[in-house]
């Protein structure tokens, strides 16, 4: 049987980082992409390749390298993502470009450079790295669940187009999980605020929200790899893939009863005020 090839982006952290070393682990020939090429894990079958997904010249040449050096490519990772956190008033909008090139176009672009080459396999299959907040929303970070909305949209309407050529395309949906994530967005909320932003206090109160929610987090970005190993080889791929019960159970809810998520949120929000007063 041939190796398989596998084309994981933001391999630098986090969920990627743990995805380059677990399909690394099964035997799998691993190209990891990330701006911080440096500390891409190295090792026996991963190939290491600098890559900003937000710049078509540098998607262009990741994905060339792994045609010209292994001919094929079985599944494509866009993990590559960030949360561009902030108060939609604030957040100048060449960020909001920024968060959209990196967490849409960049994967965008990419599936569009392998899928003449999977449609020629007649097999593969695109993992796009969405969240529970494709689904969910929070206050100051619009532009984010914004992102993945749209990733997710796309994703589905792709899958259709795509089955007839024996390649899919699906979802996965984590939720709150251990990387540098959370620390990325927190940052990104602070430097956009504007000096004199009318959000200083509401931010303060919805960052200290957040703060004690990071620190509560259990799942592994290793858990989640393994997630993404499933997304990527389950031979009838399921529709969405997620991590927990929970995290299933809280996304069925936000697109079954939007009026109850948002009651819910509000409430919390109304706590959260209470003992900020305090
Ligand atoms: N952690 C969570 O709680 C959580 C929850 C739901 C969804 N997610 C999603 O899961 C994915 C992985 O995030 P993570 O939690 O593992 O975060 P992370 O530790 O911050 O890793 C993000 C990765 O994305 C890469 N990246 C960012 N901008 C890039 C660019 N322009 N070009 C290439 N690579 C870029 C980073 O590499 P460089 O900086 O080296 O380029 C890094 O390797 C993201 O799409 C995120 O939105 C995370």
């Amino acid at each position: 049987m041939t190796t398989k090839v596998v084309a994981i982006t933001g391999a630098s952290s986090g969920m990627g980082k743990a995805a380059v070393q677990l399909f690394a682990q099964r035997g799998w020939i691993v190209y990891g992409g990330a701006r911080r090429v440096e500390k891409i894990p190295t090792g026996a079958n991963i190939h290491p390749v600098k890559l900003d997904v937000t710049i078509d010249e540098s998607n262009q040449n990741f994905i060339h390298v792994i045609l010209t050096e292994q001919h094929r490519i079985d599944v494509l990772i866009n993990n590559a993502g960030y949360g561009e956190g902030g108060p939609v008033e604030d957040v100048p909008i060449s960020n909001v470009r920024k968060q959209f090139e990196t967490n849409f176009f960049g994967a965008a672009e990419l599936t569009k450079l392998v899928l003449p080459t999977m449609r020629q396999q007649t097999s593969g299959r695109i993992v796009n790295i969405s969240s529970i907040g494709g689904d969910l929303y929070m206050p100051l970070n619009a532009y984010y669940h914004a992102s993945k909305g749209a990733l997710q949209q796309w994703s589905d309407a792709l899958d259709i187009e795509v089955q007839q050529f024996g390649i899919r395309s699906v979802i996965v949906q984590p939720g709150g999980t251990q990387s540098s994530w959370g620390k990325i967005t927190m940052d990104n909320i602070r430097k956009n605020l504007k000096p004199d932003s009318a959000y200083l206090q509401f931010a303060t109160m919805i960052g200290d929200a957040l703060d004690s929610a990071n620190g509560a987090i259990s799942a592994t970005s290793a858990d989640l790899a393994k997630v993404f190993y499933a997304a990527a080889t389950d031979v009838k791929p399921k529709h969405r893939y997620f991590h927990s019960f929970s995290d299933r159970l809280v996304v069925r809810i936000a697109r079954a009863y939007p009026r109850m998520y948002r009651a819910a949120f509000m409430a919390i929000l109304k706590h959260q005020e209470k003992k900020s007063s305090r």
